[in-house]
């Protein structure tokens, strides 16, 4: 069994993957080119956004939408404890300093309270100027964008979404990668919507902020002419091979992949309610989750290590994201960036598991699944 089997996947679109792989390579066309501006226009549709610009990854697109606002020294940025390294690495890596703030316990996302406390103190101290929050999808689950823009509103914060686990989540009618002043995304292979390697992207509604964007995620070039270089950027393109590769992918996703992982989210959560102690992930009403991640909590004093053990030899791969917060990451060490208050995110780094998750998953693995974590615990 596969954590995220993409071999499943393949089998059932390798004819339409292989003819556009083969078009690309006849065509000698490997860099820019009609698919990566066909695939950004389908993109920003679906998402219902003005702009899709793709990149090389969702790093980049991260760092790429805060160098367009000129996020940079002496700026802090509000970044969620409980999340992937990234979104806390492109401020820092910018200049800016990313103050941690905790989670909820229920959505694993951004703790609108441990938010506004943040920025209460960031104003206190006065060192440092709140600048922008960076909220993440996690697993797949928008964060609390209605709570989160009106302090943002409130503090005069640029938001950024990151939306690299959540492409395909909703709110009401509202997608993901459309809540942020400007969001982003990860095509990486293993996320909602992956490629065959690297890819990004950012979605705006902001004419002049994509019109940056595009600079400087080549080489910071003018409009009309490339060699014309008119900013500091870098060099971070979606591949031509990787925008034809994502074209089956999309529409296999809008059309059923989307709802099968949900259906597997959802025998997950029927199954596992018969288990004590182990807490479930939640959906508020009105949400929709593309379901990166299936991530429930182990019972208090569970032995994790065991369980996973226990269910590797049952043939069964578990993960655990994230085992350390943010602020404890030896990057941060020694910065203000490691003093963080954020006891959910502690408890939940020590007791979360995510379980196998995606839109080819049978009923009958999920079972197995289910019954074998019974059996570990
Ligand atoms: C929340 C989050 N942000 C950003 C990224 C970075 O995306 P990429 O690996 O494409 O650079 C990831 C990827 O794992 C992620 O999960």
């Amino acid at each position: 069994m596969e954590f995220r089997d993409l071999n499943r996947q393949y089998k059932k679109l390798h004819i339409s993957i292989d003819e556009k792989i083969a078009e690309v390579i006849s065509s000698a066309h490997f860099i820019s080119g009609e698919a990566v501006t066909a695939l950004e226009q389908m993109l920003a549709e679906y998402v219902g956004t003005r702009h899709c610009i793709s990149c090389g990854n969702g790093t980049d697109a991260i760092t790429i939408a805060l160098m367009a606002y000129g996020v940079g020294k002496g700026d802090a940025v509000f970044v969620p404890d409980f999340t992937f390294f990234s979104s806390g690495e492109c401020p820092a890596g910018i200049g800016a300093v990313p103050v941690f703030v905790d989670v909820r316990r229920d959505t694993y996302n951004m703790d609108v309270l441990s938010l506004e406390k943040a920025i209460e103190r960031v104003e206190t101290e006065g060192r440092l100027k709140p600048r922008a929050v960076i909220a993440v999808d996690l697993f797949g689950l928008p964060a609390d964008y209605d709570a989160i823009r009106s302090v943002c509103d409130r503090s005069g914060l640029l938001l950024i979404e990151d939306g690299a686990q959540g492409f395909g989540g909703r709110m009401g009618e509202r997608k993901c990668c459309s809540f942020g002043d400007s969001s982003t995304t990860s095509f990486f292979p293993a996320k909602p919507l992956g490629c065959y390697g690297d890819g990004g992207a950012i979605f705006t509604d902001d004419d002049a902020i994509a019109a940056l964007c595009r600079s400087i995620a080549v080489h910071g070039k003018n409009a009309d002419d490339k060699y014309d270089n008119v900013r500091l950027g870098m060099n971070s393109r979606l591949d031509t091979m990787q925008a034809a590769i994502l074209m089956p992918k999309f529409k296999a996703f809008k059309e059923y992949e989307l709802k099968a992982v949900n259906r597997a989210a959802d025998r997950y959560t029927d199954l596992l309610r018969k288990i004590e102690g182990v807490v479930l992930p939640v959906t508020p009403d009105g949400f929709y989750s593309s379901w990166a991640q299936y991530t429930v909590q182990l019972p208090v004093g569970a032995d994790r290590d065991a369980i996973q053990r226990r269910m590797k030899a049952a043939g069964i791969p578990t993960m655990v994201y994230y085992r350390k917060p943010m602020h404890r990451q030896g990057a941060f060490e020694g910065t203000g960036s490691a003093d963080a208050d954020c006891p959910v995110t502690e408890e939940l780094c020590n007791r979360v598991l995510c379980l196998p998750i995606h839109p080819y998953l049978e009923v009958e693995e999920i079972e197995n699944v289910v019954r074998e974590l019974g059996k570990a615990l």
